[in-house]
């Protein structure tokens, strides 16, 4: 058996899916906020949720407790069952374990919520029983529990959340995932405004089907933004960074989207668009003072809509997730 612990807390970050161009199939993991949930072997069996705990200043969580209705628990039990045959198992065929999960940012904001707990609730459980997956594998776990909350299997917040840094989903049937080199100093703005928009209810408002034209310059724009990333030429990344597809429809569940989005440029910004299913808006800059002036001035575009807003600079980094303590 390999070196197993009885206790281990994992850190999974806040993400940024879709990235203006690519809709469920691109996303990259900032470097904080992001979510911690400690696991524990103990004596019983199955899963259990024993706390869910935020920081202060978020708003109040109503998050579910049933291990198959929450989307850390449930994506520990994909792993758990995907374990049949391995020695893993017959750890977990003497013991139970137990979640701790600690929400360092809201849920419903388009940062990858719901993704950070799935990613880190899976690191943990996985360091537990002596690391049987690679952070690779573990996605399809990742993405089990991701399901719960949002109703559908997508993996463009809970790759980068497990894997780090930028991640392509080449395709989902197998599970086919790609890290992307993050060039250096490309630096991302996030304003969450301070309400929600639900993921089932953006994903719902979509277009079943979209003409051609459209997908013809989505993936323009989707090849030129990896060709810009791979190059770090930071035009290329700037003239990709454009959604057709999803923003045009989301756009109207975001209050002030296109003046947080008009100044964002204005102020230097690459590029600007929603942060997964939003409410929160991103923007991409090529350094940290960039980066932090488009906040400023997307913050004041938010004010004059009388929402209130977070505001969060982060480099988009090579890490992210990690194994914060293990015993
Ligand atoms: N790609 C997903 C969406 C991310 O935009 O609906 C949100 O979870």
């Amino acid at each position: 058996m390999k070196q197993h612990y009885t206790r281990v807390t994992a850190f999974a970050p806040a993400t940024v899916a879709n990235v203006a161009s690519g809709f469920d199939v691109l996303g990259f993991a900032l470097e904080s906020p992001g979510d911690e949930v400690t696991a524990r072997l103990v004596e019983g069996d199955g899963v259990r949720i024993v706390s869910i705990a935020s920081d202060e200043g978020l708003p109040e969580l109503n998050l579910p407790t049933n291990p198959l209705e929450n989307t850390a628990s449930g994506a520990v039990l994909a792993l758990m069952r995907s374990l049949s045959g391995n020695e893993s198992e017959q750890l977990l065929g003497k013991y139970g374990i137990e979640l701790e999960i600690r929400k360092r940012m809201p849920a419903g904001s388009g940062m990858g919520s719901s993704a950070a707990s799935a990613a880190a609730a899976v690191l943990a459980v996985n360091a537990l029983v002596g690391n049987p997956k690679t952070p690779e594998e573990l996605v399809e776990y990742g993405m089990k529990g991701e399901a719960i909350a949002s109703g559908s299997e997508h993996a463009d917040n809970v790759a980068p959340a497990i894997m780090g840094g930028i991640v392509l989903i080449r395709g989902y049937n197998p599970l086919d995932v790609v890290r992307i080199p993050a060039p250096q100093n490309l630096y991302c703005t996030i304003l969450r405004p301070h309400c929600e928009v639900s993921t089932k209810e953006a994903r719902g408002i979509l277009p079943k089907e979209i003409p051609m034209k459209t997908a013809i310059t989505q993936w323009g724009n989707l090849a030129g933004l990896i060709a810009g990333l791979m190059k770090q030429d930071m035009g290329l990344i700037s003239r990709s960074l454009t959604d057709v597809v999803a923003e045009p429809h989301r756009a109207a569940l975001i209050p002030g989207f296109h003046a947080m989005k008009e100044v964002a440029l204005q102020a230097g910004a690459l590029g600007c668009s929603i942060s997964g299913s939003g409410p929160s808006v991103f923007a991409l800059s090529s350094s940290k003072a960039g980066a932090e002036r488009v906040g400023t001035a997307m913050q004041e575009a938010l004010v004059k809509e009388c929402v209130g807003g977070t505001l969060y600079v982060s480099q988009v980094a090579e890490g992210g997730p990690r194994i914060v303590s293990a015993e």
